[in-house]
């Protein structure tokens, strides 16, 4: 063979060397940009998802949260009250903390568990870890009838529903707050704020059916 020839051979061998080298790290680029894409896809579908969910529910409840004077507002209705108190969806945890600094033992139930993982750091940051409780739960799947004060910030289409839940579920000395919405059917004991930022309060007296007592019952029956 000539010198021509294998020069020539020795530079298709180096070429398909080459060629092959260049398509080993476009595989592996590949792979490597599917999996940043794919991963960058699955932590956003983690981080936004418990966000969009609520949405997808038969009643649309999302974070929306309340506003310094709603806050203000219930708390201003809760002040002569004591025990616990309840948020029913308690988003980022602003309502279940302004109760803890103000001497109740607080607890949130919440469907999402990042606003639930940022409620307990807030508490923690603001020194009420211990007078605070959050749980990742579905505010249907909850009793609520160990709780004397409970809130809750809905909408409209939750009302009816959650109004039959609570007074079957809550003891005669409970009260319950409303944020932004009232209830279809009770008939409010109080009323704060306005507009955007009204607080309606039931008191559970109020508007659990009276069962009727046992002993007069007995006296009425009596000839
Ligand atoms: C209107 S926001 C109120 C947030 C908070 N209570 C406040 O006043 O700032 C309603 C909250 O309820 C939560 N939520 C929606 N559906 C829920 C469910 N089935 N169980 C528990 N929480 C729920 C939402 O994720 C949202 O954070």
């Amino acid at each position: 063979m000539s010198d021509f020839g294998t020069e020539s051979s020795l530079r298709s061998e180096t070429y398909k060397q080459g060629s092959t080298g260049e398509g080993t790290l476009k595989k592996r680029l590949g792979i490597i940009a599917t999996c940043v894409v794919g991963g960058s896809l699955v932590a956003l579908y983690g981080v936004t998802g418990p966000f969009i969910a609520p949405a997808l529910r038969k009643v649309c409840l999302p974070f929306v949260p309340a506003t310094r004077t709603q806050v203000e507002n219930v708390i201003k209705v809760l002040k002569n009250r004591s025990g616990s108190v309840v948020d029913i969806g308690s988003g980022d945890g602003r309502i279940v903390i302004a109760a803890a600094k103000r001497g109740f033992t607080a607890v949130g139930f919440e469907l999402n568990p990042w606003l639930v993982w940022y409620s307990r750091y807030k508490a923690w940051r603001e020194g009420v870890h211990h007078s605070t409780s959050f749980y990742i739960s579905d505010l249907w799947k909850v009793s609520f009838s160990e709780y004397s004060n409970v809130v809750i910030f809905g909408v409209p289409q939750m009302m009816e529903q959650l109004e039959v839940k609570l007074q079957t579920e809550l003891q005669s000395s409970a009260k319950v707050v409303a944020c932004r919405f009232p209830f279809p059917t009770w008939t409010p004991d109080d009323v704060a704020g306005e507009g955007i930022d009204t607080v309606w309060v039931y008191n559970a007296k109020t508007f659990k059916p009276h069962i009727r007592n046992d002993k007069d019952s007995e006296r009425q029956e009596m000839p």
